[in-house]
């Protein structure tokens, strides 16, 4: 299950490594420099197809004493060839792809591994991969030895919108989501949309979902801009990340620790999360995290329409946008009361009330609804009957 390593140099060395590696991305990155920075108090967010220069004088700069990456099986294959363009002496550990897999067990495994590498204060993991890689690769690093530095480099759409962004780290416990789990910003973050692509179409399709979301409840242009291209053209997609990342932003720089404001960003997912749940138990092929929150934009608006007066007209546009790309999932053989069950394990929830974000109209979203179980069966009803 995991890799290997390289070794360890010192600082002369590392000084020398600076100068001739220096020369070297000069080289292998050419000339178009296209980059975007955002920084907040203790971190900062690169984004471009030429972000990994920083990346190699960042770590040289911090002296970080062992640099770990990461991955899993398919970000091993299709991503490390270009970061090991720009680092060397780093030492891997892989594990096994999938949310199955975003567990303690595979927790303990990645801080074992440092702890047998010697991996002190003043090492850093950097995480090079999709959400699942990003999550748990930030609790293990927030958690081991209270604390090391990590790197957020995702290799997926929805990380790169979405997970890598604003310092939730977790793993799932019994099958629930994200029980277990710290907020802890990485020190830095690298978006190089040159993953996405070897990302297969289904994954494109799920950080659509996230991107869809800022839209829905921050801002109606960029929703519409959104749905007037396909989720699958890479070349319209990846200038609007940039896009994703200024909402989230915006909203985890005024509420880090989700007081209040960040809730907004959970529209969605409190059904989303109960469906992910509900799949990843009982289906031979799991619905992906943005493909549960899809169905759950679409419950939740209708609830939305409900309790918010959201108008006919936006939910049938929201219904329709995400019918349209979206695999449909039926849950006329599962009781809501199973769905509901779960969405009573979120963490969200106080007391025994199901805690909900819902939205006004496009781009305004309001935050601490309730609703009875009756309202969500008929919601979920509404999503059958599309
Ligand atoms: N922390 C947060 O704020 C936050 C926000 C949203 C979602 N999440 C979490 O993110 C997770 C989902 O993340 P995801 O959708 O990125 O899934 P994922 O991490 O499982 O990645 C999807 C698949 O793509 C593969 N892959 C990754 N990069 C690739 C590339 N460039 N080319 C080819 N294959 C590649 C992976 O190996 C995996 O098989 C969920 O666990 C969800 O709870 C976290």
């Amino acid at each position: 299950m995991f890799g290997d390593i390289v070794c360890v140099i010192d600082s002369a060395t590392r000084f020398l490594i600076f100068v001739l590696l220096t020369v070297k991305t000069q080289i292998c990155s050419g000339k178009s420099k296209i980059l975007k920075e955002y920084h907040f108090k203790d971190f900062s967010i690169y984004s471009g197809n030429d972000v990994f220069d920083i990346l190699l004088e960042t770590i040289i700069e911090k002296s970080y004493t062992k640099v770990f990456v990461l991955a899993d099986e398919q970000t091993e294959k299709y991503c490390l060839p270009l970061l090991n363009k720009y680092l060397f002496d780093i030492r891997l550990i892989t594990i096994t792809s999938g949310e199955q897999n975003k567990t303690l067990q595979t927790a303990e495994k990645i801080w074992s591994r440092l702890q047998q590498e010697e991996a002190d204060k003043k090492a850093v993991l950097i995480n090079l991969g999709g959400g699942v890689i990003g999550d748990i690769g930030g609790f293990c690093a927030s958690t081991y030895k209270r604390g090391i530095d990590f790197i957020n480099i995702p290799t997926t759409l929805l990380g790169m919108v979405d997970a890598a962004i604003g310092g939730k780290n977790a793993i799932d416990l019994n099958g629930i989501k994200n029980v277990i789990g710290t907020i802890k910003q990485p020190s830095m973050v690298f978006i190089n949309p040159d993953f996405l692509k070897t990302l297969p179409k289904e994954d494109l399709l799920n950080g659509y979902a996230e991107m869809l979301k800022h839209g829905l409840i921050l801002d109606a242009a960029y929703w519409q801009k959104l749905i007037s291209i396909s989720p699958w053209e890479i070349n319209k997609i990846a200038p609007l990340i940039n896009g994703s990342i200024k909402l989230k932003m915006q909203v985890v720089k005024k509420d880090p620790d989700e007081k209040s404001l960040r809730k907004i960003l959970n529209f969605g997912h409190t059904i989303g999360h109960a469906i992910e749940a509900y799949s990843l138990k009982n289906d031979k092929k799991p619905l992906k995290h943005g493909e549960a929150v899809a169905i759950g934009m679409v419950a939740e608006a209708f609830l939305s329409k409900a309790k918010l007066n959201l108008t006919n007209k936006e939910l049938r546009q929201i219904s329709e946008v995400i019918i349209n790309y979206f695999p449909r999932y039926s849950f006329r053989s599962i009781l809501s009361p199973e769905i509901i069950r779960y969405m009573k394990q979120d963490k969200k929830n106080v007391d025994d009330a199901i805690n909900f974000t819902l939205i006004k109209k496009i781009g305004k979203a309001g935050i601490n609804f309730t609703c009875s179980e009756s309202q969500i069966t008929a919601a979920l009803n509404y999503y059958d009957s599309l």
